[in-house]
């Protein structure tokens, strides 16, 4: 069945859309038809202004040709192969130029198919790590409050979103979580990273103290948790908790399925907070959106560790039918060349204070209570209706569509994560239109 040029919610019906309220978005759907460069229209012919970068994913901006084209003269040339016992050349290139651009020696690299699946790769790397040096008792994992991780049982139970853990019963034993850095009280309408709360990392020394350093495997966190509504790190977080976790022998993860690949102007949120964490999940940019694929970077000792066994034994009994996908590795590496070639991995670094500037220019605006940015991203967290949390938000959201812009709302925080490519005038037009909104919105 096609769907007709008027959908109607029966034609709707059979896609059960993730993260949607279904039956309300199926009396009045949203629809995509065709995108480029900046823009999306919808399928009755409205230009979309992009400003959410899909889902924070076409990060060198929509429909590049040179990643079309790779994926389709890859998918005639060899569209699938096993990469259990078996290779192909485009997944080992790739793995050669992605080591490249992560810090330190993260330089072995798991391919997996999203970021929810990087997630629970690196969990389970961590523990199966410790326990290939002797340490099987170190099986805790650590996560924060506000923390997304993505929707595997390993990412929602280190993660610290209430909907996405409480549905799903008991989740892993042995989790525990760091308090979320949000703290509009003192740290209001910061720019760049908050100067107060570097003491929340402090934390993890108490949990050391609860449950023995030999228990605990890692610690995972976003460095800018996105999804909970663009939460940054105060000023010395990240490195305070990179020390603890080096005194207790305690692996650090950053999650960087959305900071990765230029979003702050560097490319990973590592080198912009210079912490060198042992591992860093990946996916989202890593393709510029177009063929689904995720990461793991994994420190030299880490993947060591593993290769003690006897040479035929294989050392890691995990992966998944499509690591390094033929089509995916090679729109990874077009898209990789997309961002040497036009700078776009530090391109976040030149806009950024126009970025800055432009979304702060919010501040005093009705409902406005914060306005947080660092790199190419920035919340705008509205006072909620009291009697109706969340609905001011999605009625922004909604109002913006209806004017041309994409944004993304989360409970009653705006976020904002344009492509890398944007420009100063789209920067102006997706701020006065919802500096507009704003102002007409109860
Ligand atoms: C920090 C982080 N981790 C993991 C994920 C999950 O990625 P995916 O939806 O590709 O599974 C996301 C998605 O937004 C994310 O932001």
């Amino acid at each position: 069945m096609t769907i007709p040029t008027v959908p109607t919610p029966a034609t709707l019906d059979a896609f059960w859309m993730p993260f949607t309220a279904n039956r309300r978005f199926k009396a009045h759907p949203r629809l995509l038809a065709r995108a480029q460069g900046m823009h999306y229209w919808t399928d009755d012919g409205r230009q979309i202004l992009d400003g959410i970068a899909g889902l924070w994913c076409v990060n060198a901006g929509h429909a590049r040709p040179e990643i079309t084209e790779a994926v389709s003269r890859q998918l005639a040339t060899l569209d699938y192969a096993p990469t259990f016992q078996m290779g192909h050349p485009q997944a080992f290139e790739l793995a050669n130029r992605l080591v490249e651009l992560v810090p330190g020696d993260l330089d072995h690299v798991f391919f997996t198919n999203s970021g929810s699946e990087s997630v629970d790769t690196a969990l389970k790397i961590a523990i199966a790590y410790h326990r290939s040096r002797g340490e099987a008792a170190r099986t805790r994992l650590i996560g924060r409050e506000k923390g997304y991780h993505g929707v595997g049982f390993g990412g929602i139970s280190v993660g610290g979103i209430v909907n996405n853990r409480k549905f799903f019963g008991s989740l892993l034993p042995g989790v525990d979580h760091l308090s979320h850095t949000l703290d509009i009280e003192h740290n209001a309408y910061s720019r760049g990273q908050p100067e107060w709360g570097v003491h929340l990392a402090d934390e993890l020394e108490r949990l050391v103290a609860l449950h023995d350093a030999s228990t605990i495997a890692a610690v995972i966190v976003e460095p800018i948790a996105g999804s909970a509504g663009v939460i940054l790190p105060p000023k010395g977080y990240l490195q305070r908790l990179r020390s603890i976790c080096d005194r207790h022998g305690i692996l650090l993860i950053f999650d960087e399925v959305i900071t990765g690949f230029g979003r702050l102007g560097t490319p990973f949120g590592a080198h912009y907070f210079d912490v060198v964490p042992d591992m860093i999940t990946s996916a989202k940019g890593l393709t510029n959106g177009a063929v689904p694929m995720g990461a793991v970077f994994v420190r030299k000792s880490i993947y060591d560790a593993f290769m003690h066994a006897p040479e035929d034994a294989i050392e890691l009994f995990h992966g998944y039918t499509y690591s390094a996908h033929p089509a995916a590795c090679a729109a990874a590496l077009a898209t990789l060349e997309i961002y040497r070639r036009e700078g776009l991995l530090t391109r976040a670094a030149d806009l950024s204070r126009i970025w800055e500037d432009a979304v702060h220019s919010l501040r005093g605006l009705p409902h406005v209570i914060d306005v947080r940015n660092l790199g190419l991203v920035a919340g705008i967290e509205l006072q909620p209706r009291s009697s109706a949390p969340g609905t001011r938000a999605y009625d922004v959201f909604v109002a913006a569509f209806e004017k041309g812009v994409l944004i993304r709302t989360t409970g009653d925080i705006i976020a904002l994560s344009p492509p890398l490519i944007i420009e100063p005038v789209q920067i102006d037009q997706l701020v006065t239109t919802l500096a507009d909104i704003l102002r007409a919105t109860p």
